[in-house]
């Protein structure tokens, strides 16, 4: 396995950064192609994935270096169009490397299905009699998918919800199906669909809705990392890190702006393994408001050796079978190359790369702030529509950071002196 710890890897070509991360993890020359973006989606795949399609967005796939998860070193694929994420996340894992990276588990890949039944004129009696028969409603589920039955997933149990409206009383059965590596919306959705009928009879009731829940709370993933408080900046960035934390654990206006910041590490790895964000992103926020009060995802802490532990704890529906982690090519190259072998795998990496995103934003809100990277990455933005050569870049950024000076204009004329030799 590669040391993920490759000293000045943004400053190489892209792809001296391809053949690095590539080198020894069995890509197929289409999948090498794919990943590099010598070989785009084609147009037919595109236009089999989604509807009226009429061409596609390229959105940058960079790696996050300096991860080491439950003792593996992994590179983690990020799919974003922000800057500084992909460098704020690598510089969080370096800052936790020394101290044994990130350890993760998960409690298990099991979704809830919801079957919600009106017009049950007696929703005591009819949660009894759907417990009565119980055997038969998972055993009706479980023919809908023998695969994932075969791989001892499957429908497991239910539960019976009884939600009193405004205006009725409904009845809300769930299924909990162990879903092992897919996502399981297809699976989860198949066996609400097809049990209905069911469970209708046994209730004298209408069944409407049947679908997946996407507050995957019977999937939740952890994941903890120390970082050197020396690494971060010293005991006062890290006593601020921590008042960070209680701010955003304490107030929402902040909580949602501290948990955006730890979806960009997560939603980046989430779309880059081709798995849905939407559903990634609605059970995270679910879960963040758990409580009543929409609270932090991530904890964090001052051990005894003085330095900062940092845990997250969120709704992890990902797989890395079925939907667009099969059919897109460079989302198969992507889990491939991060070698994530299993779900569970996969989403304690995307759990490692949201603590890490946090980290980085909190240590940076804490310390300089955030605009001074990002200034730099304005800057070879904008130096880079002002024509400058990819040798002059730096120069220039330099010295408009140096001037504070980030208007247009300005970079203009540094890269038309540069050009002019001055
Ligand atoms: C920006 O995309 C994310 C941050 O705002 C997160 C935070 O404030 O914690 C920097």
């Amino acid at each position: 396995m590669s040391n993920t710890r490759v000293p000045g890897f943004y400053r190489l070509s892209p792809k001296e950064r391809f053949d690095i991360v590539t080198e020894g993890r069995n890509l197929t020359d289409d999948q090498l192609k794919h990943l590099s973006g010598e070989n785009p989606l084609s147009m037919d795949l595109a236009d089999s994935m989604i509807e009226n399609v009429i061409g596609q967005i390229g959105i940058p796939l960079g790696i996050a270096t300096n991860f080491k998860i439950n003792g593996k070193d992994m590179f983690i694929p990020m799919a974003t169009e922000e800057p500084s994420v992909v460098a704020a996340a690598s510089n969080a894992a370096k800052a936790s490397y020394d101290h044994g990276g990130f350890f993760t588990s998960m409690s298990g890949t099991i979704m809830r299905g919801q079957i919600q039944v009106l017009n049950v004129a007696d929703p005591y009696a009819a949660k009894a009699k759907i417990f009565e028969h119980k055997d038969e409603i998972l055993a009706y589920c479980n023919v809908q998918d023998p695969t994932l039955v075969s791989l001892g997933g499957g429908a497991k149990d239910i539960e019976v919800h009884i939600i009193p409206t405004n205006s009725q009383i409904m009845l809300v059965i769930h299924l909990i199906v162990d879903t092992k590596d897919a996502m399981g919306a297809n699976a989860v959705n198949t066996m609400a669909e097809a049990v209905s009928p069911t469970i209708e009879t046994i209730t004298g009731g209408k069944v409407v809705l049947k679908i997946i829940s996407n507050l995957a709370d019977l999937r939740l993933v952890r994941a903890r990392a120390i970082f050197s408080t020396e690494a971060l900046g010293g005991k006062e960035v890290v006593d601020n890190i921590v008042s960070a934390f209680e701010f955003a654990d304490y107030d929402p206006y902040r909580a949602t702006t501290h948990n955006k910041g730890i979806m960009n590490g997560i939603s980046a790895v989430v779309l880059a393994t081709g798995n849905d964000t939407r559903a990634v992103e609605a059970g995270a926020h679910a879960y963040a408001s758990i409580s009543g009060q929409y609270k932090s995802l991530t904890k964090w802490e001052i051990n005894a050796d003085g330095n900062l532990s940092g845990s997250i704890e969120l709704p992890m529906a990902v797989g890395i079978v079925g939907g667009a982690t099969k059919t897109h090519p460079v989302a198969q190259a992507a889990l491939k190359l991060m070698g994530a072998s299993s779900a569970e795998e996969l989403a304690g990496c995307i759990a490692a790369a949201g603590l890490a995103q946090n980290a980085a934003a909190l240590r940076a809100l804490s310390a300089e702030g955030i605009q001074r990277g990002h200034m730099s990455l304005h800057a070879r933005n904008l130096a880079v529509m002002a024509g400058a050569k990819k040798s002059d870049i730096d120069r220039i950024v330099a010295q408009a950071v140096k001037e504070k000076d980030l208007r247009y204009d300005r970079i203009l004329e540094i890269t038309k002196a540069t050009q002019r030799g001055e």
